[in-house]
């Protein structure tokens, strides 16, 4: 059967990591969280003292982004942690602090120039599921299959809401929605890669869908672009 590359684009808190991940798991592609790649570096930012919730010194990260190296490493059930500069940083990228973090590197057009590079690189076997906001518009134009998933704002911000609290950060459903609200709104309205569907992507929007259906979806996509 032809390998091809499955792009995913989206806002964000639409449930794109996981309906991916599953995708990949199911048909036997690497998955790709090019989320935590921006995560990691706002990290590696914060650390150095070049992000704070009020200032980005631009100047130094884009001096210093190509001693970022980022890692995919797998763990024993087959899911993969984001790894900083040789350590495991899969606990430390999933916050809110580094939600809006990497919302903010994100508009550097340098900071995108390097992610991008290593992305490509990352799909030169094809056999890839990759999610993002940019991968079916400039990572992978030619993408064999891409999907632009979607959700109301307030669907999207109850379920991260869930997810923060689950991992006992404590946050009020407001102040979710009001962020959710403000990295749409940044993520689309950056100069370099705005999120924006590809002319040739299928909207999936998952609001009143469930996991499983949106699943189907999915894969009823896949095998038919495969098969084709
Ligand atoms: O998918 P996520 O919430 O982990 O992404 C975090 C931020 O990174 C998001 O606000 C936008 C940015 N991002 C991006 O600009 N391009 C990508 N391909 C992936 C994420």
């Amino acid at each position: 059967m032809k390998k091809i590359i499955v792009a995913i684009d989206g806002f964000s808190s639409c449930g794109k990591s996981t309906m991916a991940r599953k995708l990949a798991r199911e048909v036997g592609y690497v998955y790709v969280d090019t989320g935590a790649m921006y995560r990691a570096v706002a990290l590696y930012c914060k650390r150095n003292g070049w992000l704070t919730p009020g200032t980005m010194d631009v100047a130094a990260i884009e001096a210093n982004i190509g001693a970022v190296r980022l890692e995919f490493r797998l763990r024993a059930d087959g899911s993969a942690d984001m790894w900083l500069n040789g350590e495991n940083v899969e606990q430390h990228i999933r916050t809110m602090e580094m939600s809006d973090g990497a919302s903010r590197v994100s508009t550097l057009g340098v900071v995108r120039r390097e992610m991008v590079r290593q992305q490509q690189l990352m799909g030169l076997g094809k056999g890839i599921v990759m999610d993002g906001r940019d991968i079916g518009t400039v990572v992978f134009p030619e993408a064999e299959l891409k999907v632009f998933l979607t959700a109301s704002a307030e669907v999207r911000a109850k379920r991260r809401m869930d997810e923060l609290l689950a991992k006992g950060e404590a946050v009020e459903y407001d102040d979710v929605l009001a962020k959710v609200k403000e990295r749409d709104e940044r993520d689309q309205s950056r100069a370099e890669s705005p999120l924006r569907k590809a002319e040739d992507a299928h909207v999936i929007d998952n609001t009143d869908l469930t996991p499983e259906e949106q699943q189907e979806v999915l894969r009823e996509l896949f095998t038919s672009t495969v098969g084709g």
